[in-house]
């Protein structure tokens, strides 16, 4: 059975949907997205997913394609038509279709685009070893807190990343900092089990996941650090992990092929997965 994707006003098979080739994301990336997670069902972090949404047109001075009511109705529509109950709900709107002129066209619609796909099993062995992540000079744009559909850096960063067998890119700013992973938050635990992110900003995408899990190890009473961590200190660190909608808490074990503290998936992100699904799922 073919998937079913919303665009532009029409429930169409995906894989016969379509866009013009003037649209402004096909010829220009000019355009945003965002995928929220789904659980039994539900669109988890919804306002949040939606608010980072709103906040990426503004910046780029796109108009919103539909109110936020509207949206969620085509959005539980899609999951519905898709019988979708865990996995992620993608929205792209482009800046619309006109004929290709750098300036901004003047009187044109948006293009939304709707799309869902089923969370892929987890590998059996992922959560049970950690992954390893690779890290790499950071070559996207200055404006990476914006969620924009031009991702060619982040692209290229991952596929290194995959050649090097690895799972994920860690991306390492001018003064030798971690910014990010190529698709998800980067985060460490210190010699002294306190948690360090770096501080949302224009360097860094603002994670949904990244501020659930904030919240959530304040609850739980861990110390946490909102700064900027190096390559050295990752790599002294007892343990590493990223986030994201996709993967939630997923242990890092090992950095530039070497073993995070003692190469095993650590407490912590063990037990913020564990809370972060369980307010994912409530
Ligand atoms: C560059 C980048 N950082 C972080 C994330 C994680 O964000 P979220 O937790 O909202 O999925 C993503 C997700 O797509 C991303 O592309």
């Amino acid at each position: 059975m073919s998937r079913i994707a919303y665009i532009n006003g029409r429930y169409v098979p995906q894989s016969r949907a379509q866009v013009a080739v003037e649209d402004r994301g096909y010829l220009f990336s000019d355009g945003v997205y965002d995928v929220i997670p789904v659980h039994n069902g539900h669109l988890s972090f919804a306002d949040r997913h939606l608010d980072r949404l709103d906040r990426s047109l503004a910046e780029l001075r796109i108009a919103r394609p539909m109110s936020r009511a509207a949206l969620l109705q085509v959005a539980r529509e899609v999951l519905r038509r898709n019988g979708i109950r865990n996995g992620g709900l993608y929205i792209q709107v482009t800046r619309g279709v006109a004929p290709r002129d750098h300036k901004f066209p003047k009187g044109v619609a948006p293009s939304l685009l709707i799309m869902a796909k089923r969370l892929k099993a987890p590998a059996p062995d992922l959560l049970a070893k950690g992954v390893a992540v690779v890290t790499m000079p950071d070559q996207r744009w200055a404006r990476r807190d914006i969620k924009s559909i031009s991702l060619v850096a982040n692209v290229l960063a991952k596929q290194a990343a995959v050649e090097q067998g690895a799972f994920e890119a860690w991306l390492v700013d001018h003064d030798d900092m971690v910014t990010e992973g190529s698709s998800t938050s980067a985060w460490i635990a210190t010699a002294q089990g306190e948690l360090v992110t770096r501080p949302n900003g224009t360097e860094i995408l603002p994670g949904i996941t990244r501020s659930v899990v904030v919240e959530v190890a304040r609850e739980l009473g861990l110390t946490l650090h909102l700064r900027a961590f190096s390559r050295a200190e990752a790599l002294a660190a007892r343990e590493a992990f990223l986030t994201s909608s996709s993967n939630f808490v997923l242990p890092i074990t090992r950095i530039d092929g070497k073993p995070v503290g003692d190469g095993k998936p650590g407490p912590i992100a063990t037990r913020l997965r564990a809370a972060y699904l369980t307010v994912a799922r409530s």
